[in-house]
């Protein structure tokens, strides 16, 4: 298939390239397009042919539902049959923005697009040019991150095309994304919500609203028979690069010896290493390929590299990663979700 790619500028967008982004998605097309998260694959919602389209593209399971993107607040209750009252709050206080609300759905979303569960993951995105699509398509636009199934999620047209050139219709360029993890996920299916996946909306902006949350217990842990995710897509191992990674614990020059001392030992043992290191600690590593992901003083920097490090090592053929460990508040618990995921939970302390 021949993939189109159209750059466009959220200043300055492009009417027709969008008209006729919009009619793929209409007539069963898939288009993959910026937000603030991630770059998205997008098909139309209630189609249950562009659903497995979007499926087959990605090589994912079909069991794990989509996120519906919609880009009006009226549009809620077309998808979601009941929409308790926190949700509701927080929708009209965090939309558009990086936040989806897991809800029981209506009829008009097919089976094909809720991976068969009875509830939607419905989300209004901040991007101005996925608000635009979705506008023109006159549909909801079903939208998983336009990765291959299994690689870190996209956060610039490069990665786009890595995974899904030839693959898709089109896709839009729209520079990289500004938040670089995928949105916060809430349950409000039975009423009172369940975190399923931390993101750049916090528990502390949620707990503001709608007071504490609840968490997922199978959020922390890796998945097993007894914590069986809510989020479908939790189970699988996701975001991961090539190479083994391992997390290291503790305070700042022990992690940085354990580092030397693995990385060290590894390279005389042939091995490529990469390290996934900060601003600040960098040039205290004299072995291995050393990634600066960002700056400790700037977590949204951190959060911003993350995927894009982790390819980067795919990259560069590096056989094992070793990385530093990031405090759990604010931004920092979707970058230790992500990390610890791509990671399959292997952490060890340094002393
Ligand atoms: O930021 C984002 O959310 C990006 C952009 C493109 O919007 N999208 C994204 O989609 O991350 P995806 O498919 O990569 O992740 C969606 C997650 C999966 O873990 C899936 O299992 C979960 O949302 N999900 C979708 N529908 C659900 C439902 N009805 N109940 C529980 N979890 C659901
Ligand atoms: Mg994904």
């Amino acid at each position: 298939m021949e993939t189109e790619i159209i750059s466009l500028s959220p200043a300055c967008m492009d009417g027709e390239a969008l008209g006729r982004a919009a009619k793929i998605i209409r007539e069963g097309g898939l288009v993959a397009f910026p937000t603030e998260t991630v770059y998205g694959l997008g098909g139309d919602a209630l189609n249950a042919d562009s659903a497995r389209k979007i499926y087959a593209a990605k090589g994912r399971p079909s069991d794990n539902p989509l996120i519906v993107h919609i880009a009006s607040l009226s549009d809620l209750n077309l998808y979601a049959r009941e929409v308790p009252g926190q949700a509701l709050e927080l929708a009209r206080t965090y939309w558009p923005g990086p936040m989806t609300l897991v809800l029981k759905k209506t009829g008009r979303i097919p089976d094909e697009t809720s991976g068969g569960l009875d509830t939607v993951a419905l989300r209004m995105p901040a991007n101005p040019i996925a608000l635009e699509l979705i506008r023109l398509s006159q549909t909801a636009i079903a939208a998983p991150s336009a990765n291959l199934s299994g690689r870190p999620s996209p956060t610039c047209v490069e990665h786009v095309r890595e995974d899904l050139f030839g693959r898709i219709d089109m896709i839009l360029d729209g520079g990289g994304t500004a938040i670089g993890l995928e949105s916060t996920i809430i349950d409000f299916s039975e009423g009172e919500g369940v975190l399923l996946r931390p993101g750049a909306i916090d528990r502390e902006m949620l707990r503001r609203v709608i007071g504490e949350l609840k968490t997922d217990p199978a959020l922390h842990a890796p998945p097993d028979e007894k914590t069986r995710p809510r989020a479908p897509g939790m189970k699988y191992r996701h975001y991961a690069p090539k190479a083994e990674i391992t997390i290291v614990n503790g305070e700042r020059e022990a992690v940085i010896a354990k580092i030397n001392f693995l990385a060290e030992r590894d390279m005389l043992r042939g091995k490529r290493i990469g390290i996934l290191a900060t601003k600040e600690t960098a040039a205290l590593y004299p072995f291995g390929i050393v990634s600066v992901i960002g700056s400790r003083e700037d977590e949204k920097s951190i959060a911003h590299n993350l995927f894009s490090v982790l390819r980067g090592f795919d990259e560069k053929g590096v056989d094992l990663i070793y990385s530093e460990s990031f405090a759990q508040k604010g931004l920092g618990e979707a970058v230790m979700n992500r990390l610890l995921k791509a990671a399959s939970y292997r952490s060890i302390e340094a002393r």
